[in-house]
Order: structure tokens, then C-alpha cells, then sequence
């Protein structure tokens, strides 16, 4: 148990990370910060004052906080508009922006569209962390995720194995899903990995792909695979289109804590992280979803996976378009 876990970002994900958080008593102490309702200077002084008055981390802690007798914990839940209910936190779990949210015509943008508005988002959480909980390790979920990490990094410059994203954990729970139904056996009998950036360019990794041990393709076909690895890389974006009011969150929610679960308990468990690699996979200064140990320290190791011919081009190739935002990102930071 923690003393303290933050969580930046009071709507739908934040919401389901601080009451997961009470109930599996991840910490004594949870602090959510959220700055909506967001005051409109348009507004007519009433209802500005009326908007000062309410805040969403405050509501949806004291609801969760009134229900916590029934689940006898005694965690600790408190929300703030600004940053100060994050203050001393040992971990920060990162889910402030924009969500991306069907347009009427039933497309949506895609992550990268809502790179301008949550790099400002970005900056204000950065300040947030730097004034309140400087050395806290960071979880960052907030998309477009390799990117957003990138910018945490930039502003903070933490130590390397203290600033990851959890995005690889998602794709990779999706496809051993698809995996688990197409061959109609357990989910708990299907291991996976999707490494790269977290968009249409993830790598599903069919090499790493195992039923009980037993290679995927003993179980199905080249076709059936080919489904559900595109089915992967485009699963956020199926659960946008079906919600038509913003994206995936019970999913996100879940596999952070799996990530936060094993820095609390110190559990070294591997799996796919947004790290920072140092040349490993050929990469340098880029965070990108690679295999990683993860244990109190944080990302302790990136593992190095033999990957095949095909699947080293495809992780290059997703590295590639991670590199791109993230020189887009250099560029637009100087003028935020
Ligand atoms: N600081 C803190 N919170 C902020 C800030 C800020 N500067 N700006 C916006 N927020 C809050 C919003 O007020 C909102 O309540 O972030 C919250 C985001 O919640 P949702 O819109 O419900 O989005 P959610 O589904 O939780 O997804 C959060 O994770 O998966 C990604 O794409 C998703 O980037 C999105 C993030």
C-alpha cells in the first residue's frame, strides 16, 4: 500500500482509477484533480460564480467517499479544481484531456488531431506534478499517448524509469481478447504483446502469441489472424464509433492499475510499457511500447524481444510515426 496515489483528470477514466483505487486499497490516500466545470469568461458573472462553486474531482470523490463505508475502506478520497489534491503523492496516474469523440457524421478525429489542445493540458498537468509531487513516478494515459509521455519528459525530465504510459497493456488485453474468442478457450489461456506506438501503427506480435504455450496458429488460420490483428490496431476507435460520446474507459482504467499494482507490490512483472528507450530497438530518446520489467522502481528493464524480419520492419515503421509526432511536438511546444 501507498501513502498516496494522484490521478490527474476527473472524467471518465479518472473516475473508474480513484474508485478502483478505495476499493482494492492501493493507497491510504487518493487525490483527484480536475478543473471542470471550466469557467467561461463569456459567462455571465452568476453563472461564473455558480461554475467557481462546483467541481467535478470534489463531486465524484465525495460520492465515492459516502459509498466506501459500504465497501469498509477507510482509503482516504479528496478532489480539487487545481493541483492541490495531488500534493505528496508517491504515484500519479495521468488522464487529463480531450478524449476523442465521435463527430455527428459518426467519424472521429484521430489522436494526433487532439495533439494541439492536450499539449496545453499537458503543460498546466507538468506544473501541476513539479509544484506538488515532484519525485512521484508517473503513469501518463492521456492520448495521443507516446507523444503526451514525450512531453512529460520534456517538462519534467524525470529519471527514465520513472515516467511511463499505458497504452501496450490495453492493445495487448484487446488482442489476446480477440485472440481468446476466435478460438473459443479462456482468456486467461492467451499471452500477447503489441509493442510501437499507441495508433493504427501498433505491432501486434504474432511470434510472441501463445494459448497455453502453444503457437496461435495452431488454432487459427492466416485470415482469421490477419481480422483480428487490424481489428487491434483499430479497437480504440471501434469502441468510439459504438459510444458516440467519448472513448474506451473501464479498458484504460484497468490495465494502468495493472501497471500501478505492480509498482506497488513490487511485483517486476513484464509487460508492454511507453518507455523511454536508450537504444534499445534501435531507438533513441523516443518513448515507445516496448516489453518492460516494472516493479517499485518503475520501468527497472526494457526487454529485447527476437522479433521476426517482418515484425522488426513494422516496429520501425510505428517508431517512425511516434518520431514524427514527437518532432511536431518539439514544434509546437516553443510557441505554448
Ligand atoms: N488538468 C487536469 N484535468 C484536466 C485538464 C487539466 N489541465 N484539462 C482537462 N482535464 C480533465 C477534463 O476536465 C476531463 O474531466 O480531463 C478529464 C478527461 O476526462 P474525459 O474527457 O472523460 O476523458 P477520458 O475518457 O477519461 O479519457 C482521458 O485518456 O484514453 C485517453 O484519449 C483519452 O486522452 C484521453 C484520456
Amino acid at each position: 500500500m501507498l501513502n498516496k496515489i494522484g490521478v490527474i483528470g476527473g472524467g471518465f477514466i479518472g473516475g473508474v482509477l480513484v474508485q478502483e483505487i478505495a476499493q482494492r486499497r492501493l493507497a491510504r490516500e487518493v487525490g483527484l484533480s480536475d478543473p471542470a466545470p471550466f469557467i467561461n469568461p463569456d459567462d455571465s458573472p452568476e453563472r461564473q460564480e455558480v461554475l467557481k462553486k462546483q467541481g467535478v474531482a470534489a463531486g465524484k470523490c465525495l460520492d465515492i467517499a459516502e459509498g466506501l463505508p459500504t465497501l469498509r475502506s477507510d482509503v482516504k478520497v479528496h478532489g480539487s479544481k487545481d493541483y492541490s489534491a495531488i500534493e505528496g503523492a508517491e504515484l500519479i496516474i495521468n488522464t487529463a484531456g480531450v478524449p476523442r469523440k465521435a463527430r455527428p457524421d459518426g467519424t472521429f478525429p484521430t489522436r494526433e488531431e487532439l495533439l494541439t489542445i492536450n499539449l496545453k493540458v499537458t503543460n498546466q498537468v507538468a506544473e501541476g506534478i513539479k509544484q506538488n509531487c515532484p519525485d512521484a513516478t508517473i503513469i501518463s494515459i492521456a492520448n495521443p499517448l507516446d507523444a503526451i509521455v514525450y512531453t512529460l519528459n520534456k517538462r519534467l525530465n524525470p529519471p527514465k524509469n520513472k515516467l511511463m504510459g499505458m497504452a501496450g497493456v490495453l492493445d495487448s488485453g484487446r488482442y489476446c481478447y480477440f485472440v481468446a474468442e476466435a478460438a473459443n478457450v479462456s482468456v486467461e489461456n492467451v499471452n500477447a504483446v503489441v509493442l510501437g506506438g499507441h495508433g493504427d501503427t501498433m505491432v501486434p506480435v504474432r511470434s510472441s502469441c501463445l494459448i497455453a504455450g502453444i503457437p496461435v496458429q495452431e488454432f487459427l488460420d492466416e485470415e482469421t489472424l490477419k481480422a483480428i490483428e487490424a481489428r487491434t490496431r483499430k479497437a480504440g476507435g471501434e469502441v468510439v464509433g459504438l459510444l458516440g460520446f467519448g472513448s474506451a474507459f473501464a479498458s484504460p482504467a484497468w490495465s494502468a492499475l495493472e501497471m500501478a499494482e505492480a509498482i506497488i507490490f513490487d511485483k517486476r512483472k513484464i509487460m508492454p510499457v511507453c518507455a523511454k528507450l536508450e537504444g534499445e530497438y534501435g531507438e533513441n530518446g523516443m518513448f515507445v511500447g516496448v516489453p518492460g520489467i516494472i516493479g517499485k522502481n518503475g520501468v527497472e528493464k526494457v526487454i529485447q524481444l527476437n522479433l521476426t524480419d517482418e515484425e522488426k520492419a513494422a516496429f520501425a515503421h510505428s517508431a517512425g510515426a511516434v518520431r514524427k509526432t514527437c518532432n511536431e511536438v518539439d514544434e509546437m511546444l516553443k510557441t505554448l
